[in-house]
């Protein structure tokens, strides 16, 4: 089985034609799964996770590194094996790819009933009916730019956490990025739309927001509004406790939001603000916006507003004309930074975005993998020593699930977003506790439960 398929499945109408529902890539692509499996099941779909049991499957893909499409080519195939025995399957492929590909992926893939893209999620319930009823087969690219996001609360899979999307696609034009082509221009949603879904959410059990975006910190620029304006108004929403908000652009910093993370008590003290590189001349060819230097100040001057931030990386290593000079930069970058979490990608050339065609892709690959070895190391060194350093620190964590490796003990975040784990039962999931941390590897942070230091003796 695929670990992309949504386990355990979404509550369906019982009896109705199950949708298998995979979702693959980033957490805006799971946020749009519920959505799709909201539509689904309003229109009397079931679901599972089983491809025996299927009617229909359904991938919401990625497009960002050739890798991620892969995934789908390949699963592609085995449904056009299985559609031999059960013509009657549907298949349909949902969001970047669908937006990215269009028509041509119906060309390449005989098997393939339908396409419909980041923009057209609302739609896929009726293409799916229409699918079954006539055989036909259909695209739809050119929705409209501001999905609106009729959310079925019965669908989500966390009751205590839950993700919030207040904008969508990015007008940044990173030479590498696919993103601006599949997902479209920046929208932010209204700031009274995003407070009505999270009182909603609230009240239906949530403590825990993270606020989705591509360029998040450059939610409601076009109406004057900052991020940190609605840090204001979650901290007067009773029974939130956490608010976290994906991904941070460097450039799109400002000084309302700063402060507001450092007045508010909700809000998450992890920023995941991508650098990509530590060379001027990378992050020029990049067209990210900003120097290395810059880069720096920025992460300065958030410290020393709140003290206790933690931030996360995204590096591409191997861009076109990556030398040894330009690695070591990145590499010092990371070093002085100390991420709490990073994450290094190979570069992947994409079809469609500024740098394909203009500047060729001339790293090897074994050099790509030795300078992502390299930094992984690098990062495994710095996190711990970090981790190392935080022995004895009570942690407030609002547990997620049991950990994968030993059922015994169970995991869950704090408000820096660091995993911790500790012993503990499935009955815990959606509370908060406090972790005593006592030990750690560069992965893991590891402790005991306290009793709550606010009533302790
Ligand atoms: N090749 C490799 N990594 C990429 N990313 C985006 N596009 C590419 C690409 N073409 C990485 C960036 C981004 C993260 C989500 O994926 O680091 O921040
Ligand atoms: Fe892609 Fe750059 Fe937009 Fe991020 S900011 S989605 S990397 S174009």
């Amino acid at each position: 089985m695929n670990d992309a398929v949504l386990s355990p499945p979404p509550p369906g109408t019982q009896g109705g034609p199950k949708v298998l529902l995979e979702v693959f890539g980033c957490q805006m692509n799971k946020l749009d799964g519920e959505l799709v499996a909201g539509a689904l099941r309003k229109a009397g779909y079931d679901f599972t996770d089983r491809d025996e049991e299927a009617d229909a499957v359904l991938m919401v893909t990625c497009s960002i590194r050739d890798q991620a499409e892969h995934r789908v080519h390949s699963h592609l195939g085995e449904l056009a094996v299985l559609k031999r025995s059960r013509p009657e399957l549907a298949v349909g492929v949902l969001g970047c790819m669908a937006s990215r590909e269009g028509s041509a992926l119906l060309q390449r893939w005989p098997a393939l009933d339908f396409v419909a893209g980041t923009r057209d999620f609302p739609k896929v319930a009726s293409l799916l009916d229409e699918v079954r009823a006539d055989r036909v087969r259909l695209v739809a690219v050119d929705g409209d730019p501001r999905v609106s996001e009729e959310r079925d609360l019965a669908v989500r899979p966390h009751r205590a956490r839950a993700f919030l999307t207040v904008m969508r696609g990015c007008d940044k034009r990173c030479t590498y990025c696919v993103v601006p082509r599949t997902r479209g221009f920046e929208v932010s949603r209204p700031m009274h739309e995003i407070l009505d879904e999270a009182k909603r959410l609230v009240d239906d059990g949530v403590t825990e927001i993270t606020l989705l975006g591509q360029t998040v910190n450059a939610w409601g620029r076009a109406f004057g509004s900052s991020l940190g304006d609605l840090f204001h108004e979650f901290e007067r929403l009773d029974g939130l406790r956490r608010v976290r908000f994906t991904t941070s652009h460097p450039e799109e910093m400002d000084e309302r939001l700063v402060a507001a993370m450092a007045a508010c008590r909700k809000a998450g003290l992890f920023l995941h603000l991508p650098p990509q590189s530590g060379s001027d001349a990378v992050l020029r060819r990049m067209a990210r916006g900003y120097t290395a230097a810059r880069y720096r100040e920025i992460v300065q001057q958030l410290r020393e507003a709140i003290p206790f931030v933690q931030l996360g990386a995204d590096i591409i290593v191997g861009f076109p004309g990556e030398s040894e000079d330009d690695f070591e930069l990145t590499y010092q970058l990371m070093e002085d930074v100390r991420f709490s979490q990073a994450f290094v990608f190979r570069y992947s050339p994409r079809p469609g975005t500024p740098a394909f065609g203009a500047l060729v892709d001339d790293v090897p690959d074994d050099v790509k993998r030795a300078r992502l070895a390299t930094l992984l190391d690098l990062q495994a060194r710095l996190a711990s020593e970090r981790h190392a350093s935080m022995h004895g620190e009570v942690h407030e964590v609002l547990v997620e699930g049991t950990s994968r490796r030993d059922s015994r003990r169970m995991f869950g975040r704090n408000l820096a977003f660091d995993r911790i784990v500790f012993p503990g039962d499935p009955s815990l999931v959606d509370e908060y506790v406090h972790v005593r941390l006592g030990e750690s590897t560069a992965l893991t942070l590891a402790g005991e439960l306290v009793a709550d230091p606010a009533f302790a003796g």
